[in-house]
């Protein structure tokens, strides 16, 4: 009886420590027991993020995560351009100043919906932990808040999707229809992982011609490096011919 009645209290106490576990969850705990950020919970921990970004999301001052899903950073970045800037010698230069974006604080208030965004921001613009602000569309509706890496560049905009709060101070926003990067930051991507080709006297590769012989991903980084004369004359960067190519833009 004694031992049935002790067994049951350590239970007890077992279950609710569990319980004092779960409610405490923080902002990292939170998104890796989401299985849409399997992609950004990896990149926090292979660059050594994850203190830093506990440390931000303390709770002491108002922050928050703008949270891109394995879904979007696939479509933004293309399948070969997310292969790449995650691997070992790229994570720590580029995927470091993407998750870096992705924090957005110290702000004056906390954020508890999509249109406080709007009213935190400073001149249209929230500062992240990369530098580079995040600028914010006027919502037409409250519940149609559009963030931008580009005041200029429609492509690099994303819509919040889903505002949680993980305490008085810390909110995760998630964002879709889209893939928010700073312009900078893309470019310095686009550079490391699709370098612009050595030579512009090979022969020109008409972009119609080679996207429709090479529709899979697995050719696209080659025939990406091949110039297209229409890009050369209008964009003598990678990026334009990238984004060309294997975002479709
Ligand atoms: C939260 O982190 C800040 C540094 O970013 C630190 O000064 C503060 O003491 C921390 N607060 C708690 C409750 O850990
Ligand atoms: C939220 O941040 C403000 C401003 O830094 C701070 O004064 C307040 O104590 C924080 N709230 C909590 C619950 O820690």
């Amino acid at each position: 009886m004694a031992a049935a009645r002790s067994a049951f209290l350590v239970m007890a106490v077992f279950v609710a420590s569990v319980f004092a576990t779960t409610c405490a969850a923080d902002l990292f705990d939170t998104l890796q027991s989401d299985q849409r950020f399997k992609v950004v919970v990896k990149a926090l921990v292979d660059t050594q993020e994850v203190d830093a970004l506990r440390d931000r999301s303390n709770g002491s001052v108002p922050f928050v995560f703008i949270a891109q899903t394995d879904a979007s950073l696939q479509e933004g970045l293309g399948p070969d351009g997310l292969a790449c800037i995650t691997r070992p010698e790229h994570v720590k230069d580029h995927m470091v100043q993407i998750l870096r974006f992705m924090e957005v604080g110290p702000l004056s208030r906390p954020v508890k919906t999509a249109a406080d965004l709007s009213s935190v921001a400073v001149d249209g613009k929230l500062p992240t932990i990369n530098g580079m602000p995040i600028f914010v569309e006027p919502a037409s509706t409250a519940s149609r808040v559009i963030l931008s890496g580009d005041a200029e560049q429609e492509q690099f905009s994303a819509t919040v999707a889903e505002v949680k709060q993980i305490n008085a101070n810390v909110t995760l926003v998630v964002v879709a229809n889209g893939f928010l990067v700073s312009a900078q930051v893309d470019e310095q991507i686009a550079m490391a992982c699709f370098p612009p080709a050595a030579s512009s006297s090979s022969p020109a590769v008409p972009i119609a011609a080679s996207s429709a012989h090479a529709p899979s991903s697995k050719n696209a980084p080659s025939s990406k490096n091949a110039p297209s004369s229409k890009a050369v004359e209008s964009a003598p960067s990678s990026m334009g011919l990238w984004r060309k190519l294997l975002r479709g833009y």
